[in-house]
């Protein structure tokens, strides 16, 4: 039977990983927006692209929540980016209130669904569609680890010559200025980072990794980046509709491990049909472990913006 995948959010990142799921033959993809007649015109858009692009998958759009029943996995990538003069609170109160009206939806019409959230501020926006879904924690996850590790692995592979393709990398912790990328943990074919660069030029890679969405809009200036993170939640997507158990960075909910309690952050997460399987527990240095801690208090003091606003 064909999987089904509910994206909510018909914007740049939505209609982008709409397209990429149907591509690669992954499931049924129903396009889901506010607006009426974007979800609609991209979908088709999409569709029509079937033939020659050699899938045959529906995509179909729409401003129903009954056209997501029975979903397997819901995508959540509505909200609104950061205006000019908009304060990150600001920020995260209005997309707070778009994330709990989208999960309280969704969770209607496809109870037994996973719920892949995209949407940023990250880690504050997934812990609040945990609360207000009732699921439990390993149902719930955020897209954040994988786009930073692979821009990490692009840097690094720039920087050697080498293929992108050989390069492994984990970047964990919070989904921003804070994220904790950690050059122990990256190889080459095997071979570890450290052999091969020196810690300066090692420092220049992370600190532009840290500074990878905002190079980005710097560019874009009336955008965020899309295709980099619509691939990043395909590849989720892939790994809990394929239920095939890869081990990558997501945000994930956190009762313990690393000392941590009732929060989501970037972690080594094993991804199956399930969703979270499994959270891997690295031996830290207490360098990184600082960082780490660092990066929590930073997703910790979002949280305690959340609560402020009694969503849940
Ligand atoms: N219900 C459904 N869709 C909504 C709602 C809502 N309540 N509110 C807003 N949307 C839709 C908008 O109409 C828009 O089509 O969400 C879409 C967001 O699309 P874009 O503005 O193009 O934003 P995009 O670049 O796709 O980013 C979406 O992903 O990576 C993150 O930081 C990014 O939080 C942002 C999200």
């Amino acid at each position: 039977m064909r999987h089904k995948v509910t994206i909510v959010g018909a914007g740049h990142v939505g209609a982008t990983i709409a397209q990429r799921i149907a591509e690669a033959n992954l499931a049924d993809v129903a396009l889901l927006d506010i607006l009426a007649g974007i979800p609609q015109g991209k979908a088709l858009d999409i569709w029509e692209s079937g033939p020659v692009c050699g899938f045959s998958g529906q995509v179909i759009g729409t401003n129903d929540y009954a056209d997501s029943a029975d979903s397997d996995l819901i995508i959540i990538t509505a909200g609104i980016a950061r205006k000019p003069g908009m304060s990150r609170e600001d920020l995260l109160a209005t997309n707070a209130r778009i994330i709990k009206s989208v999960t309280q939806e969704v969770t209607r019409y496809s109870p037994q669904a996973v719920i892949l959230v995209v949407t940023n501020p990250l880690d504050v926006m997934v812990y609040l569609a945990n609360k207000v879904s009732g699921l439990p924690g390993q149902k719930v996850v955020g897209m954040a680890g994988i786009l930073d590790s692979s821009r990490f692995r692009s840097f690094i592979a720039q920087e050697l010559r080498v293929s992108p393709q050989s390069i492994q990398a984990l970047v964990l912790g919070g989904h921003g200025d804070t994220m904790v990328p950690l050059p122990r943990y990256a190889n080459v074919g095997g071979v570890p980072l450290t052999e091969l660069l020196k810690p300066e030029r090692i420092e220049k890679l992370v600190q532009r990794t840290r500074q990878g969405g905002a190079e980005i809009v710097g560019h874009l200036k009336t955008g965020s980046a899309y295709y980099a993170p619509s691939a990043a939640a395909v590849e989720m997507a892939e790994a809990i509709l394929l239920d095939n158990k890869k081990l990558l960075p997501c945000s994930a909910y956190l009762e313990g491990e690393y000392g941590l309690n009732d929060i989501y952050m970037g972690m080594p997460v094993i991804l199956g049909s399930g969703g979270v399987e499994r959270i891997i527990e690295l031996k830290l240095t207490p360098a990184e472990q600082e960082l780490l801690l660092q990066s929590a208090a930073k997703v910790k003091d979002s949280i305690k913006l959340l609560n402020k606003l009694e969503l849940f």
